[in-house]
């Protein structure tokens, strides 16, 4: 099994191993009282899948349980959902010595931690992420949060789990297109972080080495939570490839994934990272090719000038300037503050391919 220990504003372990989700009530029994209640949220196709193999480990572990499952979709993120949960939890007695277990993706780990922060003021969860982007990325650093109609994750809260426990066989009831969404953020892990690592995906077989790349990504978001929990920082590095990817996302309706709006957001993002003279122009290379690698898209053929209206926008914009991260040569990232004009008229203007 591997181990990544979060000392963030709470310590906690995420455990990764394949074949591990059967024995999650073992692991929660070692942080949680057992004779609390286990609240499990999920959505309807996670549950189809997996919740009644976490529902008998959390039992023979002595917990109590109980579950609500939600419809699956980003639309599920909302303050009517939020609200369903909040009387489920009532309904079901739920008090601050119970915990939550946030059982499925993105969309299950934010809306359910979002509950946990809030309900009764804060009580403790878990994380079971079941896409490899919850497991590399949203189940780790305390993120959580709902959409409103102004925006995607425009209400939320920091609130850290108090266990992760990841099993990366479920990976195999994935679509490629789903998977292929957490490459993405594990590409971006590399790019910001690490040559070695890069290099290290450049060759290797993901399959077979899984749980030492989920612990990979897993400790460089530890480090990187442990300077800067709040994202007022250095966690801002996270977004590499995020400002425009999120802009694709947006003008094209969500038909472009997230992980495929990263993967273009990279490419744009270092296209004028070059024409600035902040990049490499062999960067632009190397992450073209590993992206084609793992499946992802590496050209966006819309227009860059709408993308660059989406892009004032973006409310983490501060004033006229926009924070952008740029990697010169991988494992050096570094923010960078652009004038809003300057992006617009950049983007309006030819990049270099
Ligand atoms: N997903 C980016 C972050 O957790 O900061």
């Amino acid at each position: 099994m591997k181990t990544v220990t979060v000392n963030a504003s709470v310590t906690y372990d995420v455990l990764i191993e394949n074949g591990c989700l059967k024995q999650c009530g073992t692991f929660a029994g070692k942080v949680f009282d057992s004779s609390s209640t286990a609240a499990i949220i999920t959505d309807d196709t996670v549950a189809h899948l997996y919740l009644d193999t976490v529902i008998s480990s959390l039992q023979s572990a002595g917990f109590s349980v109980c579950s609500f499952i939600f419809p699956h979709g980003e639309d599920s993120k909302s303050s009517s959902v939020l609200m369903e949960v909040y009387h489920f939890l009532a309904e079901n007695n739920i008090t601050r010595t119970d915990f939550i277990v946030a059982l499925g993706g993105g969309v299950v780990g934010d809306l359910a931690g979002f509950a946990a922060a809030t309900y009764l003021r804060g009580i403790r969860f878990m994380q079971i992420p079941t896409t490899f982007l919850a497991a590399i990325d949203s189940s780790v650093g305390g993120k959580t949060a709902i959409n409103i109609d102004a925006g995607k994750n425009l209400v939320g809260a920091f609130h850290q789990p108090s266990l992760v426990v990841c099993d990366p066989t479920v990976f195999r009831t994935l679509s490629c297109q789903i998977f292929a969404d957490g490459c993405a953020e594990m590409i971006k892990y590399a790019m910001i972080w690490s040559e070695d690592f890069l290099q290290l995906l450049e060759q290797c077989k993901l399959q077979n080495q899984i749980e030492d790349i989920i612990a990979y990504c897993v400790d460089i978001k530890r480090q990187v939570v442990e300077q800067d929990e709040n994202d007022c920082g250095i966690r801002m590095i996270l977004n590499y490839g995020h400002t425009l990817g999120h802009a694709i996302e947006k003008v094209t309706e969500h038909t472009v994934t997230h992980g495929q709006g990263v993967a273009m957001g990279m490419m744009l993002i270092t296209r004028l990272g070059i024409r600035m003279g902040l990049c490499d122009s062999s960067l632009l290379r190397r992450l073209s090719s590993i992206l084609q690698k793992y499946h992802l898209p590496t050209v966006y053929d819309g227009s860059l000038a709408e993308l660059a209206q989406v892009c004032l926008l973006d409310k983490k914009r501060a004033g006229k300037q926009i924070r952008l991260i740029f990697v010169s040569t991988p494992g050096q990232a570094q923010i960078v503050p652009v004038d809003t004009d300057i992006l617009t008229t950049m983007l309006k203007g030819e990049l270099p391919c």
